[in-house]
């Protein structure tokens, strides 16, 4: 897999909370690493510790995304939480099946694009918009007036 096919941050992608928009950077720049990856004789460990880490650092940035949608009165909290624990199961499954280099990388973006880029558009925006949503209200509240 060549460098051109990494996959690239977009600002589309910013929710506007600050420390959520950083990790999803963060994880980009992680999955990244592997898929500039070539055969060598370490390359095993390298790729299990790409993995092990693009992993446990997905599972951080959900359980605070979690953690701040639980806070903010989301009320789709229980179908995001379900997303994100198919997104875990299939990278868990992904890192207990051993295979070779290339078809790692290829399951890998796969994962990348829905775990990432389809998921932080089509999921993650929805906080986003049911924060504007709620801002909107309030501007909108004159029952104390
Ligand atoms: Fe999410």
């Amino acid at each position: 897999m060549s460098i051109s096919e990494k996959v690239h941050w977009d600002n589309r992608y910013k929710l506007g909370i600050s420390n959520i928009d950083t990790q999803h950077k963060k994880l980009f720049e992680l999955v990244n690493r592997l898929f500039v990856l070539e055969d060598s004789a370490n390359v095993k460990e390298a790729l299990r510790e790409i993995l092990y880490e693009f992993s446990d650092y997905m599972k951080t940035n959900f359980s605070d995304e979690e953690e701040y949608m639980s806070l903010i009165d989301f009320p789709e909290l229980q179908e995001h939480k379900k997303l994100h624990q198919e997104i875990v199961d299939t990278i868990a499954q992904i890192i207990s099946t051993p295979t070779k280099l290339n078809i790692i990388k290829s399951k890998m973006k796969v994962v990348a694009k829905r775990a990432l880029i389809d998921h932080i558009m089509n999921e993650d925006t929805k906080i986003k918009i049911f924060l504007l949503e709620k801002e909107m209200e309030n501007v909108f509240d004159i029952s104390d007036i």
